[in-house]
């Protein structure tokens, strides 16, 4: 069958060099693409927000499958514009998606389904917010703007200025916009995070293998936020008597209470957990794959995704059996621009990505890439994800920087210490 994956970038990349290994895909599309889908699949033109312009396509080109990789569009219904077209998506409906796009919906229905997470305030009104935080105690909160702010609507404080300024800066600067309206402010956890996602069709589980990404720009975990500098599979702080209750604590309860809330959850719901000495709590959820787990979560997954992919949208995930997986480690290392995550320069030539992707158990995906006159160029600030399986995390870990040696651009610059925190 004919498959088409909306998105752009490494986990859009990851998703169709998956999709592609399987015998039951035809042809590969990816809207609009990167340099690596075009190679491993064939881009197509369109962007992620127009839905009249993708159903058109896939009605034209006999897509039997739509997946679909960023939240914008899961968030503004791309699922339901499909199954109003009579197409088949994966991913969940926009009203499901409000577990992603709406943070206080997300603390309100964890709070009445009773999963661990930290202790929280919803405020429409900034006033009201700022009297919060002046009346109580001078403590560590997190401030967060209702709504998507692509990773960045999130500010973590260490006292009442810094949150004092967070409010002003989202509430009433709006400096993400109508993402602003409403407000959280919760409680600063404490410990190491953790992804834990699963693929769901609103009745049974599948829980992946437990993954960590690496946030912060800089080696240590220092500097400012970013989409993320690389990830790794399995996490071993995760060990399999805490994902199992992860599985129980935070994972059913959620798909039982959106079920519940007439919202039924269909895709991939990815928990990111704070791992604190009171255990698990779920920090957010986010309803697709995560960019960059997904790349060395792929790398790892032996079952055909087509196969689960298929089941989830026909409800028939109970019928799948256990899913099959290399047992060998994945790391994932995050190529970025000289500048990246300020402003960078675009259009540089990348060289030796042919010598990285012949070395054994290495796979170069790419996210910010083009192609211009025949050469593979720089078009974002995330430029390559470079992930490599090897025998345990260390040799993971070796394999990918070997592969990251062999690529070259004017300032390009990636984390040396992707993966450490696993042998802490
Ligand atoms: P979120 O989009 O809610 O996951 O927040 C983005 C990042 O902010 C998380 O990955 C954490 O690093 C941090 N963060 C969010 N909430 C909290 C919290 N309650 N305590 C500490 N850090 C947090
Ligand atoms: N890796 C974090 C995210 O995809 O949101």
């Amino acid at each position: 069958m004919n498959i088409l994956v909306v998105g752009s970038g490494g986990r859009e990349h990851a998703l169709a060099w998956k999709i592609t290994q399987s015998p039951r895909a035809d042809r590969v599309f990816v809207a609009p693409g990167n340099a690596g889908t075009d190679y491993d699949g064939e881009n197509v033109d369109i962007q992620p927000n127009d839905f009249a312009g993708l159903i058109r396509f896939a009605k034209e080109n006999d897509v039997r499958l739509c997946v679909v990789g960023p939240e914008g569009p899961l968030a503004a219904g791309i699922v339901d514009a499909f199954e109003e077209a009579g197409l088949r998506a994966f991913g969940p409906r926009r009203s499901a998606a409000e577990l992603e796009a709406s943070k206080v919906f997300c603390k309100d229905l964890l709070r009445h389904a009773d999963v661990p997470t930290a202790d929280y305030q919803t405020f429409t009104d900034p006033e009201h917010a700022l009297r919060f935080l002046k009346d109580r105690e001078d403590v560590p909160v997190v401030v967060k703007a209702d709504g998507l702010a692509a990773g960045k609507g999130v500010v973590v404080c260490a006292g009442r200025d810094e949150a004092l300024q967070a409010v002003e800066q989202i509430a009433q600067q709006r400096a993400f916009g109508a993402a602003g309206n409403r407000l959280v402010i919760e409680e600063r956890l404490d410990g190491q995070e953790a992804s834990v996602l699963a693929i769901t069709d609103g009745q049974t589980i599948v829980t992946l293998e437990p993954a960590q990404d690496h946030k912060a720009a800089f080696d240590g975990d220092t500097g400012p936020n970013t989409g993320g500098m690389g990830a790794y599979c399995p996490a071993p702080l995760v060990d399999s008597s805490t994902l199992h209750w992860i599985e129980e604590h935070v994972l059913v309860p959620t798909v039982h209470a959106m079920k519940r809330d007439r919202r039924p959850f269909r895709g991939v719901l990815y928990a990111g957990l704070m791992m604190t000495k009171q255990g698990p709590k779920v920090l957010e959820f986010n309803v697709r794959f995560g960019d960059p787990e997904c790349q060395p979560l792929l790398m790892r997954l032996r079952t055909d995704l087509v196969d689960v992919l298929e089941a989830t949208v026909e409800g028939k995930l109970d019928q799948l059996g256990p899913l099959d997986w290399d047992p060998r480690p994945a790391v994932c290392v995050v190529m970025a621009s000289e500048g990246y995550p300020s402003n960078y320069k675009k259009g540089h030539q990348i060289r030796g990505l042919v010598d990285a992707d012949m070395l054994p158990d290495v796979k170069v995906f790419h996210a910010g890439t083009a192609m211009s006159n025949g050469h593979v160029v720089t078009v974002g600030g995330r430029v390559l994800n470079v992930t490599a399986l090897g025998d345990s995390i260390p040799k993971a870990k070796l394999n990918a920087y070997r592969a990251v040696k062999c690529i070259r651009w004017p300032g390009a610059w990636c984390r040396k210490d992707i993966s450490d925190k696993a042998m802490r």
